[in-house]
């Protein structure tokens, strides 16, 4: 891995390159992981699994080690038939020397509860996953999950981003790697919650009308977000992009 931007440089550390900004009291740092292809899109044939590469992985590990939760939709779960968070012995013993589970728990929003509660994700998590819910939808929730996850009641109609990471925080998380999708992407940056975008662009076109990174309404202006830097291996690029808290 080489870094293209800010300082051209080989032999990237990427434990060091994505290491998590000093904690500033207050709301949980939120960085967004994901994989786009040339043309825009993140999924073929309704996964992302076939857009990346050897070096995309070993970013998405990195930065799953990086990180106190991981946070993601019920919609990538289902599509990407989500399983329980892993890591590699090295990663492990790096988080566990840090004061850290060996790896994080993975929380999931969901409206409707629909979620396979007898899957590995729930049965084999080596650490409880959090299922966030709408009021409405939490009874039915936490009768079918709670022996297998603890399920929070957090918003009305929807998952109120701000109500999950006012949870993080009483939890003592400092960090959160949201995993999309796409709409629950847009609920973290409308209400101006993400701090930063870690985006692989792969070498590949699919075409297709599959969804991008971002769903939700236009912004007025384009955001213009800070690279913090730009990293490539074998043509595939590595963003890491800051964006001002609104
Ligand atoms: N390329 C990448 O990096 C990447 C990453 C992630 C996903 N993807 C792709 O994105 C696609 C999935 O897209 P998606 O739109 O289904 O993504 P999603 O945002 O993961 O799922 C949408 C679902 O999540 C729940 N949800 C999200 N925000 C909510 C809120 N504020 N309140 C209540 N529920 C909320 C709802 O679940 P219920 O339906 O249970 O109510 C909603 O139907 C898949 O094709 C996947 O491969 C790609």
């Amino acid at each position: 891995m080489r870094e293209l931007l800010p300082s051209p440089r080989s032999d990237v550390d990427l434990a060091e390159a994505y290491a998590v900004p000093v904690h500033v009291a207050g709301a949980p740092f939120v960085r967004c992981n994901m994989i786009s292809t040339l043309d825009g899109a993140i999924s073929l044939q309704g996964g992302s699994g076939s857009l990346g590469g050897p070096a995309d992985r070993r970013v998405f590990r990195v930065l799953r080690s990086l990180t106190d939760v991981v946070l993601v939709g019920a919609g990538t779960v289902r599509a990407e038939g989500y399983g329980p968070a892993v890591l590699d012995d090295e990663l492990r013993a790096q988080r566990v020397a840090e004061g850290s589970p060996p790896v994080p728990p993975i929380a999931v929003v969901t409206g409707s509860g629909n979620l396979d509660w007898s899957s590995g994700f729930f049965t084999q998590a080596e650490v409880r996953p959090i299922i966030f819910v709408p009021r409405a939808a939490y009874s039915g929730a936490s009768a079918n999950g709670r022996a297998v996850a603890d399920v929070v009641s957090a918003g009305e109609a929807r998952v109120d981003p701000r109500l999950v990471l006012d949870h993080f925080r009483r939890a003592g998380y400092r960090s959160v790697l949201l995993e999309g999708g796409p709409g629950l992407n847009a609920d973290f940056i409308h209400a101006g919650l993400l701090d930063e975008l870690c985006l692989t662009i792969s070498p590949r076109l699919v075409a297709g009308a599959g969804p991008r990174v971002l769903a939700g309404p236009e912004f007025a202006r384009p955001l213009e977000p800070e690279i913090v830097h730009l990293l490539e291996e074998e043509g595939f690029l590595f963003y890491r992009l800051a964006l001002p808290r609104r």
